[in-house]
């Protein structure tokens, strides 16, 4: 994005007075865990420091998407029991949820829409993250997570232009580009990779956000676009028609990057390939859809 219009972006929302923050234990955390010698206690120590986020992760590791046996009611505990990434992974959830009550209140039925859509696409990428075989290990989660927050920027910043898209009936978001870019001169891609910029988000992160609609515009990171690509495609599709089958992923920009560039991909059927991800997939999302009502960040 060029620095003119990151230069409107922190003016418009210095202006509202909503720039929305990552917490500061959250920016900490997952930093220190891309550490080799951050040990567990390291780590809890430092999301103990934040009340509000200690809470919200005992939560979600109690909740329905983990569904363990016994109540855990320690975070050592809780992060033994995840493991480091995925607790990262866990802190980048809440974090994102949080960023969903910036929006306008009288938004409530998008903003479900929103998170269902996040959360699904996030799921659906660590499951064709693991099918074809990459070895990305949780920034597929977290970028799939991610990848629309500027959508929720765009409602809290621009809210007639989002009510406005919102009365769309097609979720093709090819399309959402071009009127937002036609209404604002920018797009949801822009305003996203700001955020995750100021946020400190990891520059794979970033990228994904900026280029998951456009992955082989991507300097570095096209192959993680292009799970987000894919996962959101998809995401859209099982939203739209309540169905997992029918897909046609050919067209998708990150499912022909990938295509082009090895051949055992190329030799699968898109459409059997999708249906696939999106039945292993199904269970997971649901349960972490609803993790929303469970955990109160
Ligand atoms: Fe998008
Ligand atoms: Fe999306």
């Amino acid at each position: 994005m060029s620095p003119v219009s990151a230069g409107i972006f922190v003016e418009k929302f210095r202006k509202l007075g909503t720039i929305p923050t990552l917490p500061q234990a959250a920016t900490r955390a997952l930093a220190i865990a891309n550490d080799p010698k951050c040990t567990i206690s390291d780590f809890a120590r430092v999301i103990e420091s934040d009340p509000a986020l200690a809470t919200s992760l005992l939560k979600l590791v109690n909740s329905s998407y983990y569904a363990g046996n016994s109540r855990i009611s320690n975070l050592t505990m809780a992060i033994t029991r995840l493991g480091l990434r995925e607790t990262q992974n866990m802190i980048l959830a809440v974090s994102v949820r949080s960023v969903f009550r910036w929006m306008p209140k009288d938004q409530q039925e998008e903003r479900d829409r929103l998170w269902r859509h996040s959360a699904l696409t996030a799921v659906l990428c660590r499951h064709i993250n693991e099918k074809l075989g990459f070895d990305f290990n949780g920034e597929e989660f977290s970028s799939g997570l991610a990848h629309d927050l500027g959508r929720i920027m765009l409602a809290v910043g621009y809210p007639d232009v989002f009510c406005k898209l919102s009365e769309r009936e097609s979720l093709d978001e090819g399309i959402l580009l071009q009127d937002e870019e036609s209404l604002l001169g920018f797009n949801h891609t822009d305003l996203g990779s700001w955020l995750a910029n100021m946020w400190n988000l990891s520059e794979e992160m970033v990228e994904a956000i900026q280029y998951h609609h456009h992955p082989d515009r991507a300097p570095k990171y096209s192959i993680l676009c292009s799970i987000v690509s894919i996962g959101e495609e998809m995401a859209n599709f099982m939203e739209e028609h309540r169905t997992v089958e029918g897909i046609d992923l050919s067209n998708n920009p990150g499912w022909i990057l990938l295509r082009n560039r090895w051949q055992a991909i190329d030799e699968l059927d898109p459409s059997v390939f999708a249906t696939a991800v999106m039945i292993e997939a199904m269970d997971e999302a649901e349960a972490l859809v609803v993790v929303d009502a469970e955990v109160t960040v």
